[in-house]
C-alpha cells in the first residue's frame, strides 16, 4: 500500500466500505458460545478485557475502530497470535497488550464466534 496516493487510499476505503458485510461462518461452532461470553465479558481473574467496550456490542466497529463481526476465524486468529507475540500494529494500539493474556482456547473460541456474527 506504500504506493497508494491519499486520493486513492480513500476511493478505496470508500469502495470498500460500501460493500455489505457477509459473514466468514468459518469458525468451530461449538466454541461460539464461549466466545461471546468473551467477547462481551472478558476473564477479570485472567486479565481478559471485554472485546464489545470497544468494538461494539455485536463487533460492529465503532468509529475508528474496526469491525470484527463475520471476519474470517483464521484471519482473527492470526492477528491475535501475532500480537500475542508481539509483532507490531498501529501506533498506540491496545492490541497488543490486549492480545498478550489470551491463550490459544480463548483465542480459538473469540475468532470462531466473530467469523458467525451477522
Ligand atoms: C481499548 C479498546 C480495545 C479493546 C478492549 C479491544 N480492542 Fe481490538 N482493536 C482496538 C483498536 C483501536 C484496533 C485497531 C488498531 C489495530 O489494528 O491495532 C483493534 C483491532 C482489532 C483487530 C484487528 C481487526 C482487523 O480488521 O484487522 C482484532 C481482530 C481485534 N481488535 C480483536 C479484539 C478482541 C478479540 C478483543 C477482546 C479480547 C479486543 N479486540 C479488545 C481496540 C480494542
Amino acid at each position: 500500500v506504500a504506493a497508494l496516493s491519499p486520493a486513492a487510499a480513500r476511493d478505496l476505503a470508500n469502495y470498500l466500505a460500501s460493500i455489505p458485510p457477509k459473514p466468514a461462518n468459518d469458525g468451530d461452532s461449538a466454541l461460539a458460545s464461549k466466545g461471546k461470553r468473551i467477547f462481551m465479558e472478558g476473564i477479570p481473574e485472567a486479565n481478559i478485557v471485554s472485546c464489545y467496550a470497544c468494538h461494539g456490542p455485536n463487533g460492529e466497529g465503532v468509529r475508528d475502530i474496526p469491525r470484527l463481526g463475520g471476519l474470517a476465524y483464521f484471519y482473527v486468529k492470526a492477528r491475535l497470535e501475532q500480537w500475542g507475540q508481539g509483532y507490531h500494529s498501529t501506533a498506540g494500539s491496545p492490541m497488543p497488550l490486549v492480545a498478550s493474556h489470551l491463550g490459544p482456547d480463548e483465542i480459538e473460541a473469540l475468532a470462531s464466534y466473530l467469523s458467525f456474527v451477522k
